[in-house]
């Protein structure tokens, strides 16, 4: 279950916890795991994954959301958005929610994660049913046409290299657990859709 980079870190031996993720889970009354909303910059992610998490919240769920702009500024401040690097930003997201789940958390991740091949490597590493991928289906025009934060403009003018959906792609899900079409369904169908699905996993 490890991931596949060269450990230079020799010589260290595994504490095991006596605390468990079973116990965790038991003590909060529910399952933990992993929700991963992928799509394109401005398809809704962090929107989303922020409303869902308040909900969770006000029915007594553990939750914590990460997001692609809050965690490039701290933990993965040193990678840009080659395709290599978007592998390490990935891959580090990864080994930080196995982390939650083994705390007892519902984690929530809100990143493009444009690479097929990234998010199935975390899917590989957790056990079955601990993460649940919500394709955040919004075509590249809505979500141009929203451009929130000004970068598709910057994009498409050439101020901004290697951008998702213009100078760099968005390979789609093929079986995520969850599509959501944000460009046309109101946040409130979106998260109603995410937590009844949630809810009957999140209670095994
Ligand atoms: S990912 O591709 O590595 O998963 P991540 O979700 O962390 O990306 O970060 C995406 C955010 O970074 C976007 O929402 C946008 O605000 C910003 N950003 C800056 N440059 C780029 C770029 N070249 N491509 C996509 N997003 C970019």
């Amino acid at each position: 279950m490890g991931n596949d980079i060269p450990n230079k870190s020799t010589n260290t031996v595994r504490h095991r916890a006596t605390v468990t993720r079973r116990r965790r889970e038991k003590l909060n009354g529910h399952k933990s795991g992993i929700v991963w909303f992928t799509g394109l910059s401005g398809s809704g992610k962090s929107t989303l994954a922020h409303a869902v998490e308040e909900k969770l919240h006000q029915l007594d769920y553990r939750t914590y959301v990460f997001d692609g702009d809050n965690v490039r500024n701290g933990l993965c401040g040193d990678l840009g958005f080659s395709q290599e690097d978007r592998e390490e930003n990935i891959r580090r997201i990864g080994e930080m929610v196995k982390l939650f789940i083994d705390a007892g958390v519902v984690a929530l991740t809100a990143f493009i994660s444009p690479f097929r091949s990234d998010r199935d490597k975390i899917r590989k590493q957790v056990a079955e049913g601990d993460f649940i991928e919500v394709y955040c289906e919004c075509p590249l025009e809505i979500c141009e046409s929203r451009d929130v934060k000004g970068l598709y403009q910057r994009a498409r003018k050439g101020e901004i290299r290697d951008f998702t959906g213009i100078s760099s792609p968005y390979e789609e899900p093929e079986s995520p657990e969850l599509v959501l079409k944000t460009g046309e369904q109101s946040l409130e169908e979106c998260v109603e859709e995410v937590i009844s699905y949630l809810k009957p996993l999140l209670s095994r």
